[in-house]
């Protein structure tokens, strides 16, 4: 197959699918590029091919992100950047919200995070439901919003050094006080805005 160009608005159609089952949108300056697919996943096989033709045309594919493919919590995470915003509440409905880095996500779908004896511990000894939202770095607003239970808190050492904060020297670390792995059920993803399917499966 090889490439065309298609004037769309200030994009162009730079590759189609058989049966137009996919379409590959384009800018001319290389800057935007997307690969649009009528179905949920892309066949691999034709996935890869288009990404070959685009190199050849010197698009830089690395920075393709790929969406709407069914993908596991953990693989979220584990490619993805950006922030996170933990938020818990006591068993009055007193509200608190904290930066907390990405969970550690466990091949059962839950997951868990390092905590200090503070508000958000705290709020959780008395009320285990909480919402942990994930804000994707980049231009515009993506992420997700998992909705969490509390399910049991450990002081497994080894899992906390290996998610410990490379910036803090041992002694800032023990001066901090006692940190606790948090664990969850993730019970429900929603996206970062809106109801939507993610297509991220908790396990
Ligand atoms: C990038 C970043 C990541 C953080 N991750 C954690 C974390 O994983 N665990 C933690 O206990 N505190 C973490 N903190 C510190 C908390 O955000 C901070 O102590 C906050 O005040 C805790 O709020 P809380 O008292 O409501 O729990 C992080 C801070 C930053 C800037």
């Amino acid at each position: 197959m090889s490439f065309f160009w298609f004037f769309v608005g200030d994009y162009w159609i730079i590759d189609l699918g058989k049966d137009y089952k996919h379409a590959v949108i384009g800018h001319p300056k290389r800057t935007y590029l997307w690969i649009l697919g009528r179905t949920k996943e892309m066949d691999a096989a034709v996935y890869e091919g288009t990404l070959s033709r685009l190199q050849d045309e010197q698009y830089d594919t690395s920075k393709l992100i790929r969406t709407g493919v069914d993908m596991k919590l953990k693989e979220y995470f584990e490619s993805r950047e950006g922030k996170g915003i933990f938020s818990s509440a006591n068993s009055d409905g007193m509200v608190t919200s904290a930066i907390y880095s990405k969970p550690h996500v466990f091949d059962d779908g839950t997951i868990a995070l390092v905590m200090r004896k503070r508000l958000t511990y705290e709020n959780l000894k008395t009320n285990p439901y909480a919402s942990y939202m994930f804000i994707e770095e980049g231009h515009g607003y993506k992420g997700i919003r998992l909705f969490l239970k509390k399910i049991k808190e450990d002081t497994d050492s080894e899992l906390i050094d290996k998610m410990k904060r490379q910036y803090l020297t041992p002694q800032e670390d023990k001066a901090k006080g006692p940190k606790f792995l948090m664990h969850f059920r993730v019970d429900t993803i929603l996206p970062l805005i809106g109801e939507g399917d993610t297509g991220i499966e908790i396990k």
